[in-house]
């Protein structure tokens, strides 16, 4: 387990299922997320059971200070020949929002990425519209790479992605 100053990052466990599976179906929780169609039960538990055993991805639950399931933080596509990664994260139980716990998983995961993944460069996709996340990224030092033109489709109208990244020399957290 990940101990950040508030919140906790740890595996995924079978138990699980049900609540990733709740929150991937609340389209008030996946507003700004890659998720277009309803999420099975099965698709929930395999996603729990496969969290162990790829290479290419590290699945962790956040956990509130009270030890409480309240969002994700995904290590996706890991590059070990390039040390790069790509990194998301959503805190989905919207009453845990703007608690500190967002920007207190991010550097917590920042710093096992480059300190014990080893990786050299962390990149990101976020919707131009997503305010808070943008700031969240910024502060943490992360820099637009570019700007990906109407990469995602919501409520009918098309919306541009920045690519984000930051490298380990560049930390500055
Ligand atoms: C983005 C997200 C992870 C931030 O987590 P959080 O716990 O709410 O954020 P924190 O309380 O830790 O705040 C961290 C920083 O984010 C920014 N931020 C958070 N909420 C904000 C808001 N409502 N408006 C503007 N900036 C905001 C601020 O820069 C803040 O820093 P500050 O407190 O020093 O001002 C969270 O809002 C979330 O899960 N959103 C939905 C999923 C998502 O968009 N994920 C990112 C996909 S790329």
């Amino acid at each position: 387990m990940l101990c950040g100053k508030k919140v906790f990052l740890r595996a995924v466990e079978l138990e699980d299922a049900r609540i990733i599976s709740a929150w991937l179906n609340d389209r008030k929780c996946t507003e700004h997320l890659d998720i277009i169609y309803p999420i099975s039960k099965r698709y929930a538990d395999s996603f729990v059971l496969e969290a162990d055993e790829d290479r290419y991805k590290k699945v962790f639950i956040i956990d509130s200070p009270e030890h409480r399931p309240i969002g994700l933080f995904i290590i996706d596509k890991i590059r070990w020949e390039y040390r790069n990664c790509e990194i998301g994260i959503a805190i989905y139980d919207k009453n845990q929002r703007g608690k500190g716990y967002g920007r207190d998983a991010v550097e917590t995961a920042l710093d096992f990425i480059f300190n014990s993944m080893n990786m050299h460069l962390v990149y990101l996709h976020v919707e131009e519209d997503n305010g808070p996340a943008i700031n969240l990224y910024k502060s943490l030092g992360f820099e637009v790479e570019g700007l990906l033109k109407d990469r995602t489709f919501k409520e009918g109208k098309y919306k541009n992605v920045y690519v984000m990244s930051k490298t380990k020399g560049g930390m500055n957290i």
